[in-house]
């Protein structure tokens, strides 16, 4: 671990015309740390990753990636601190194909990762290359984005709630994915409801409500601690 985070979050505000969601948020994550943000429908989980990546303009505070203030920058500029995000509902452009996705998602200098190894990781994919987004399947739509979001080689990997409407076989796989990634020592925020793959996947998790951190905890201490964990999120 370094002395620095690679991303510093600091009493960050946003929202939407005039509604104010994220209430100052500060979150930090190091190199090679893996954080689950757990929370409520509409705690803000969603407007704090896409904060950070630049898609929803923060009010006020700061989001720091690697000593690099990327607050308020574009998405791009975001991206090339070395910060992916892979959405919530995936977003894979239905009339492409798999191949197609990849290669406009592959960076003109050749990075880390390439499709060839996307392919390795997930075989699926490679399997379904010639397949348009509108016909794979949730879990493959769901590696698709991942694989897209690798292309950047990223060092930050935003994940928000990779396991959306998947069936527990395949949340299974895609947890074995992210898992092999964070152990590569890519840092890693995951938003999650499915506390079994955020347990999986993160070190430490933060619970968001209403748009606070209102908890945080490792991962072992918030397991071992049913009732807080019951009161925060409402389940067991
Ligand atoms: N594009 C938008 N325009 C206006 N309000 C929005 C927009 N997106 C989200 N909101 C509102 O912001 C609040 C936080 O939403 P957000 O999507 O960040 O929550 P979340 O924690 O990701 O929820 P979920 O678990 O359902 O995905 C909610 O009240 C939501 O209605
Ligand atoms: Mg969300």
């Amino acid at each position: 671990m370094t002395g620095r985070p690679l991303l510093e979050v600091t009493d960050l505000v946003a929202g939407y015309d005039g509604s104010r969601v994220l209430q100052g948020i500060s979150l930090s994550v190091s190199t090679g740390e893996a954080v689950a943000l757990l929370g409520r429908n509409g705690a803000g989980k969603t407007t704090l990753v896409e904060t950070i990546m630049g898609l929803v303009r923060a009010t006020s505070g700061r989001v720091v990636v690697d000593g690099v203030d990327v607050t308020g920058r574009a998405p791009s500029v975001v991206a090339r601190t070395g910060v992916a995000i892979v959405p919530q509902g995936r977003r894979v452009f239905a009339p492409l194909t798999v191949e197609e996705t990849l290669r406009i998602s592959e960076r003109r200098v050749a990075g880390e990762w390439t499709i060839e190894r996307i392919y390795e990781l997930m075989p699926r994919l490679a399997e379904r290359k010639t397949n348009l987004g509108s016909q794979l399947s949730g879990g493959e739509q769901q590696m698709l984005a991942i694989g897209r979001a690798l292309l950047s080689s990223p060092r930050l990997m935003l994940l928000d709630e990779p396991s959306d409407g998947l069936a527990p076989a395949i949340v299974e796989q895609v947890g074995e994915i992210l898992v092999g990634l964070a152990g590569t020592g890519m840092s890693t925020v995951i938003v999650e409801q499915d506390l079994r793959l955020a347990f999986a996947v993160a070190d430490r998790v933060a619970v968001i409500r209403k748009g606070e951190v209102a908890h945080e905890a490792t991962v072992a201490d918030f397991r071992r601690d049913e009732a807080v964990a019951k009161s925060l999120l409402g389940v067991g």
